[in-house]
């Protein structure tokens, strides 16, 4: 698999493009395009359906991107959520110290160093720049990622607020009103999507690491003594979400548990999937202890305790965390669909083999000319319309319009040529085997929707 094929097609057919494109690019920020914003919309309703709707006991909720500065104070990220940063006196590029060592020794896991270990292994392997190779280092600065910027007229601290960098927060600091509100017993689940934002300076990979992205985060709330058993059960969710509901190659996804636990964490791993670049976090599952609740009920001073209607014991309950970043997802999705197909001994096709419920257009409508078929085809592609999202193309050779569509996933191509126009029929081209069939009209909507739905039913989606 090739990322710069991934990165082509992806631009080429509508998927990413580049941000700030005509003025030269923002480093490691992307624009979904037409069929991106379709593929990211049927993910996101994919996970809502996982995690929220079908998932007993959850709820939803779509909370502020920019929150009261003391969020980040009780969450911890004013005072640590930072990268050691240093910056190359030769040719002034800044580069993060971790990655400069996990670069240079793949087995190393330099998450956490102290700043001191940091710069010991660098002095002592002679890390050089990655940019011009040159041996001349400042000193190691931890460099805050969370983007900054002033609620009302002056820049004081007092009115410093913050993008969000993670959509946790919003969660927990909503625990009670969500709670009280709809009455949930414990165990309960708030799942969210939203906007995340990190001054991520490293190289981003496409859109692996960017510094505008979306997550899916889902905290449930339980009783301590059975969050283990929910932290297991959330790692299998999350397996079983990628794999059965999306149809990613489970071959090419693994869990890393973290070696070193942050104080509070009782249990926390990565899911990590092999882009072309290698093994990256795809989704991270963690048993939060009950961390964030009690530094938020501390600073707030608000009571968050919940009142079991049992046994009336009051307790701050445990979180298990699912989260996962859409971008990621996304680009996982299209690696594993993305597929150079042989077909005769000098013609090979790219066909995105996507989940039919996750492609952009179910079908393709393709008068086989204009004349005299336009009126037929315009007609059935706006009934198609109707049920599920349908394309138009009019444009070139039948053969060459068909590679477009399964270039850019579309699962069912069809037809209108001349005989439609005495017997109702058309021909539906399946894009995976490339078999055509001679179908009613009238059938056609029920035919598409029994196999997306025999694909739903299988998969659990949408
Ligand atoms: N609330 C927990 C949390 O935010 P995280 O491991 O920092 O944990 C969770 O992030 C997920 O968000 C990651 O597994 C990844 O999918 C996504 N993510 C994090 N940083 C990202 C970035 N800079 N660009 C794209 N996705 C990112």
């Amino acid at each position: 698999m090739d990322m710069e094929k991934i990165i082509t097609l992806c631009k080429s057919r509508g998927f990413v493009f580049p941000g700030s494109d005509i003025y030269d690019g923002l480093a490691n920020t992307w624009d979904f395009g037409p069929l991106g914003v379709e593929l990211k919309n049927n993910i996101k309703a994919a996970w809502w359906r996982e995690f929220v709707t079908t998932n007993d006991n959850s709820v939803g909720l779509d909370g502020g991107i920019l929150m009261n500065r003391n969020v980040w104070v009780a969450s911890g990220h004013v005072a640590g959520f930072a990268d050691p940063l240093m910056d190359c006196k030769a040719c002034q590029t800044r580069t993060r110290a971790d990655k400069l060592i996990e670069a240079h020794d793949a087995n190393v896991n330099a998450d956490g160093w102290t700043n001191e270990a940091l710069e010991k292994y660098i002095n002592d392997h002679h890390l050089t720049c990655p940019n011009c190779g040159k041996f001349a280092w400042t000193p190691i600065r931890q460099f805050n990622l969370m983007f900054a910027t002033n609620r009302g007229v002056t820049t004081d601290t007092a009115n410093q607020i913050f993008l969000r960098p993670e959509t946790a927060q919003s969660e927990y600091i909503n625990f009670a009103n969500v709670q009280r509100s709809l009455r949930l017993k414990v165990p309960f689940g708030i799942g969210q999507i939203g906007k995340a934002f990190r001054n991520e300076i490293t190289p981003g990979n496409f859109i692996f690491r960017t510094i505008e992205f979306e997550q899916m985060e889902h905290q449930l709330f339980c009783p301590a003594d059975a969050a283990m058993g929910f932290y297991e059960q959330y790692k299998q969710k999350i397996w079983h979400f990628c794999t059965d509901v999306l149809g990613l190659n489970p071959e090419h996804l693994r869990f890393h548990d973290h070696e070193k636990l942050v104080f509070y964490a009782k249990a926390a791993c990565d899911m990590e999937y092999l882009y072309p670049f290698g093994w990256g976090e795809l989704n991270g599952t963690h048993h939060r202890g009950v961390h964030d609740l009690t530094n938020h009920q501390n600073l707030s001073k608000k009571n968050l305790m919940y009142q079991d209607p049992v046994t009336n014991a009051k307790y701050l309950p445990t979180v298990i965390e699912s989260s996962q970043g859409v971008e990621r997802l996304f680009l996982a999705i299209i690696c594993d669909a993305y597929t150079e197909e042989k077909i005769a001994d000098d013609d090979t096709r790219v066909v995105l083999k996507l989940n039919p419920n996750l492609a952009p257009y179910k079908v393709c409508v393709l008068p086989l000319q204009k004349k005299g078929l336009t009126a037929t085809a315009t007609k059935l592609y706006r009934d198609l319309q109707q049920h599920f999202a349908t394309a138009y193309d009019d444009a070139g050779s039948i053969g060459k319009r068909y590679r477009r569509q399964d270039e850019i996933g579309t699962p069912f191509c069809v037809t209108v040529d001349y005989d439609t126009l005495n017997d109702q029929t058309v021909t539906i081209r399946d894009r995976d085997t490339m078999t055509q069939e001679r179908v009613k009209i009238a059938d056609l909507p029920a035919k598409v929707i029994n196999i997306l739905t025999a694909y739903n039913t299988k998969k659990n989606i949408l």
